[in-house]
């Protein structure tokens, strides 16, 4: 059965799949705080402890690592979520995929991005080796180590945020209101990639330049493309409003 046909029928089932994950992850949540607070910890002793056992290394190594591979990953699927949502809106998925389906999926893949994200900076929170406090990771600029190419992170995480939320006011803003503020997502996958190579460690590796150059040049030509495609679709637009 191809996805188009599929789309329609599962829109209910996806609808009760997120009811389930949300009441298992708000259980994880609740639970996680009750053993917190029960257990006297402080969160982020919490998390070193939890590293620990996990990894069977020092904490401070193991934080590192997840930390560098949460930025890493979130950035992946910050691309992919903009390149998906290019694709949506220049309408190259049409002839195989249902519009919704890949809507709610771009949807999906910004949602996954912040998540990632957030285990990128709360790891870094936990981290010993370099040290953040909430305030350094939330204000932009006041990190302590690379604050410019740092400060970007954040400026990309609240732009992804900005655009994500619009998802779900979309009715109440209106349509202009929703394509202006998803413009915002250019600059945030911008702050990102520049944040990512100018303040990450795995940056001088020739295999991850290749990765921040390769994805931002597909970013530019899907934006060229979805350009004159809309470019097209104006001027065939003005040629039928001149024949009527
Ligand atoms: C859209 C949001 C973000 C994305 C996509 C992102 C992605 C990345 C990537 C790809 C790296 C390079 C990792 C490496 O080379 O190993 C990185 C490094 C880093 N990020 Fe983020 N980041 C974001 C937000 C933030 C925020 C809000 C902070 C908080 C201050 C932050 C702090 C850092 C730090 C300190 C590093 C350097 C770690 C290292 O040396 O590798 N990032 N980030």
């Amino acid at each position: 059965m191809s996805v188009s046909k599929m789309s329609n029928s599962s829109s209910n089932k996806v609808s009760t799949t997120t009811l389930v994950a949300l009441t298992f992850i708000l259980a994880a949540v609740g639970g996680l705080t009750v053993v917190i607070v029960m257990g006297g910890y402080s969160p982020l002793d919490f998390v070193r402890n939890i590293f620990d056992q996990l990894f069977a290394a020092s904490s401070v190594q193991a934080m590192w690592y997840v930390t560098r591979a949460a930025g890493l990953i979130s950035y992946l699927l910050l691309w992919l979520s903009t390149v998906w949502g290019l694709g949506v809106s220049s309408k190259i998925f049409d002839p195989v995929l249902h519009r919704a389906f890949a809507y709610d999926f771009h949807q999906f893949l910004s949602l996954l991005a912040i998540g990632f994200v957030i285990l990128h900076i709360v790891v870094l929170l936990a981290d010993q080796y370099l040290p953040f406090s909430v305030a350094q990771v939330l204000v932009p600029f006041a990190a302590p180590y690379r604050p410019v190419w740092v400060g970007l992170g954040t400026i990309g995480l609240y732009l992804t945020l900005l655009v994500s939320i619009t998802f779900y006011i979309r009715r109440q803003i209106g349509q202009k209101a929703f394509r202006f503020i998803h413009f915002a997502s250019y600059l945030a996958f911008l702050a990102a990639a520049v944040h990512g190579l100018l303040s990450g460690t795995d940056s001088p590796l020739v295999t991850v330049r290749a990765m921040y150059f390769g994805t931002a040049l597909i970013v530019v030509f899907l934006t060229a493309y979805r350009i004159f495609m809309s470019a097209q679709a104006k001027r065939q637009r003005a040629a039928l409003s001149g024949r009527a």
